[in-house]
């Protein structure tokens, strides 16, 4: 006896994001760092995600690190490849959203038009975009990985903020200046603004 094809018609429905921020107790929300190399993006999405995580969220971290090794490693930090850097990264963050993740992406993302394709793909009312506002004389003198003394003697092309551009957030959710401030106090001001926008029905 053959089996009829809607006998589990319930199967054929995809299971939606809020099914999965059911289960998971939490509102998904892509929070997106924008800023220089070396402004502090990762290093206080490290620890946004510690606390988070802490507190029973489910998080995903995204930064150049691993994106760049992996789906990004055939692009360059020309114009061009940036964006497209920037696209696949907003399609993979939407796939984390749609799963009802929390999901903390750090990307330099340095111009007005890349910050708005971000919007356009996840929605605008999924991201949280996080100016990490960190001047460029002080990322310069920094410069923990070296890259700036490099940049300056020519060595790296289309360096941001020294022969590539970087626009000036016009529009962020939260804009953060981080000088004279701890990671942990900038992480903090970047919680306040997050918690409330993910906290499913108070439950967390
Ligand atoms: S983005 O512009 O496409 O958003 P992304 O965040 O992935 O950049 O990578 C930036 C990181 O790559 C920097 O923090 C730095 O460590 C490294 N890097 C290497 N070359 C460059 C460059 N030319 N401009 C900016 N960052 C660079």
């Amino acid at each position: 006896m053959s089996t009829p094809d809607n006998i589990f018609p319930v199967f054929d429905q995809l299971l939606q994001r809020k099914d999965k921020e059911e289960l998971l107790q939490q509102k998904a929300k892509v929070v997106w760092m924008t800023g220089l190399s070396g402004s502090g993006k990762t290093t206080i999405a490290k620890v946004v995600e510690r606390k988070l995580h802490d507190n029973g969220f489910v998080t995903q971290l995204l930064d150049g690190d691993n994106i760049r090794a992996g789906i990004g490693n055939n692009l360059t930090f020309a114009a061009d490849d940036r964006k497209e850097n920037i696209r696949r990264i907003s399609e993979v963050s939407k796939l984390f959203l749609n799963c009802g993740i929390v999901c903390i992406n750090s990307f330099v993302s340095p111009t007005n038009e890349i910050r708005q394709q971000i919007l356009d793909i996840i929605g605008k009312e999924n991201v949280l975009m996080v100016y990490i506002n960190t001047p460029l004389e002080e990322c310069e003198k920094r410069d923990v990985k070296g890259l700036y003394a490099k940049a300056r003697k020519g060595e790296i092309p289309n360096f941001t903020g020294i022969s590539a551009p970087f626009d000036v957030p016009n529009d962020p959710y939260l804009d953060v200046p981080t000088v004279g401030k701890s990671v942990e106090e900038s992480a903090d001001i970047i919680l306040e603004t997050l918690l409330p926008l993910i906290t499913f029905e108070g439950e967390k």
